[in-house]
Order: structure tokens, then C-alpha cells, then sequence
């Protein structure tokens, strides 16, 4: 007898097509969505708000002691929104200042504590989808599919450009992001507490050249083979 609904854990590179993909996963089976990198980016978000020194950790875990992250689903636009002490910054965690320090604010341990166990408490009862960098090893090690989605360095800049431009934030170039992301890579698989790698028992899914569509409808399809018939 399972004692929760089972989980889903999506880990992978920057870029890779995660949370597209972890959305849609979670709306074809009716699960919940849990994107964890917005926490820390939320986090980091209000460190350069409060003009912290990034590399004052002792002020960063006190501010995140003081810190509440809270997803909101919003009906109309068919996405969260992401609340950090009440206040809307949906927005503001997507821009170019917060991704470039967000990789260095989710190093400090007490900012990693904290959202690991407010994940795992959300996590509790099962029936989510989440995403991340160290959901299959840390989080949700007990998940009972882990899927580790990857993708070359040109592929995941060209995709995050288009992002950018969609979103209409200025400021992107191809070279730059390839560099930002292959460093933002070296940052999160090099870094001591809960570095980037893939769980023994997770599946690897590159998705260059693939659509969305087919990399959902993969999951959708290992989840009903391996969660619900096995
Ligand atoms: O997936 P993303 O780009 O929104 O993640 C933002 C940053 O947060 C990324 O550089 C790594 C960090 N992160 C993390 O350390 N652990 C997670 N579970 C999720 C994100």
C-alpha cells in the first residue's frame, strides 16, 4: 500500500526544456507543478533587493530565515506566480540581474536547507511533478520516476534566447548566453552541498532536435508504464 501519490522528478542543465516540459507533464496527468529553481531565484531576488554582499552568507541564511516562498496558480495566464513575503515577482525573477547570481545564492547551505525541507513538506502527500537540479538525489530521492533532461550548450543558449526575446527582455546574444550557461553548468555540478548530476536511477532524455510534445508525451508514457502499471 503506497503511502503517497507518487512523484515525478525532473532534474537537468539549464535550458534543457524543463520547466516546458515539467508543466506539461504535470497538466497531462492531473499532478501538481513544483519549480523549484524559482525558490531560488525568488531568494536571490530579494538578497540583491536587500543589497546583501553575495558573499556574506551568514546575512543571506538570515534573510532567508525571515523569507516566504509561495506559488500561486493563476487561471488566466495558465502560470504561477511566484510571492516572496507577499510580493508579486513573477516577473523579476526571470531577468538577466537575478539569473546571473542566482547560482552562487543557491550554494549557501541554510538558503539550500530551507527550500529542501519546504519542498519535501509540499511534496508530502505526492502528486507532483517537480523540477530542478537536485530533485532525484536529495529532494524526492524515494520518487518513483526520475527523469534527467539534457541538452548541448548551442542548444540550450538558442533556446533561452528565444525566451528572452518572447519575453521581450532585452540584452541577449547568443555567444554570451553559451557562455553564461556552460559557467552557470561548471557552478551547479561543482558546488559542494547538492551539486547537479544525475541520479543513478534516473533516465536520460536529450532533447536536441526533439519537440516539447514528444519529450511530454515520452514521460507521459515511461510514468504509465513504470508508476501505474508496475
Ligand atoms: O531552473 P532555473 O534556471 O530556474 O534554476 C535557477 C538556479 O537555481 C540554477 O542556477 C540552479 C539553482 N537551482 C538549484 O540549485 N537547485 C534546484 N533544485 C533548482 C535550481
Amino acid at each position: 500500500l503506497r503511502q503517497r501519490q507518487p512523484i515525478i522528478a525532473i532534474d537537468g542543465p539549464a535550458g534543457a526544456g524543463k520547466s516546458t516540459v515539467t508543466k506539461g507533464v504535470a497538466q497531462r496527468l492531473g499532478l501538481l507543478y513544483l519549480d523549484t529553481g524559482a525558490m531560488y531565484r525568488a531568494l536571490t531576488w530579494q538578497v540583491l533587493e536587500a543589497g546583501i554582499n553575495l558573499e556574506d552568507e551568514a546575512a543571506i541564511a538570515e534573510l532567508t530565515a525571515h523569507s516566504q516562498v509561495q506559488f500561486i496558480n493563476s487561471p488566466e495566464d495558465n502560470n504561477q506566480r511566484v510571492l516572496i513575503n507577499g510580493e508579486d515577482i513573477t516577473q523579476a525573477i526571470r531577468t538577466p540581474r537575478v539569473t546571473a547570481q542566482v547560482s552562487l545564492v543557491s550554494q549557501v547551505r541554510a538558503v539550500r536547507q530551507q527550500l529542501v525541507a519546504q519542498q519535501q513538506r509540499w511534496g508530502r502527500k505526492g502528486g507532483i511533478v517537480a523540477e530542478g537540479r537536485d530533485i532525484g538525489t536529495r529532494v524526492f530521492p524515494d520518487a518513483e520516476l526520475k527523469i534527467f533532461l539534457t541538452a548541448s550548450v548551442q542548444e540550450r543558449a538558442r533556446r533561452r534566447l528565444q525566451d528572452l526575446q518572447e519575453q521581450g527582455i532585452p540584452g541577449g546574444n547568443l555567444e554570451e548566453l553559451e557562455l553564461q550557461i556552460a559557467e552557470r553548468d561548471r557552478l551547479d555540478s561543482t558546488r559542494k552541498t547538492s551539486p547537479l548530476r544525475k541520479s543513478p536511477d534516473a533516465i536520460e532524455i536529450v532533447t536536441d532536435g526533439l519537440t516539447i510534445e514528444t519529450v511530454i508525451e515520452q514521460i507521459v508514457q515511461l510514468y504509465q508504464k513504470s508508476v501505474v502499471a508496475g
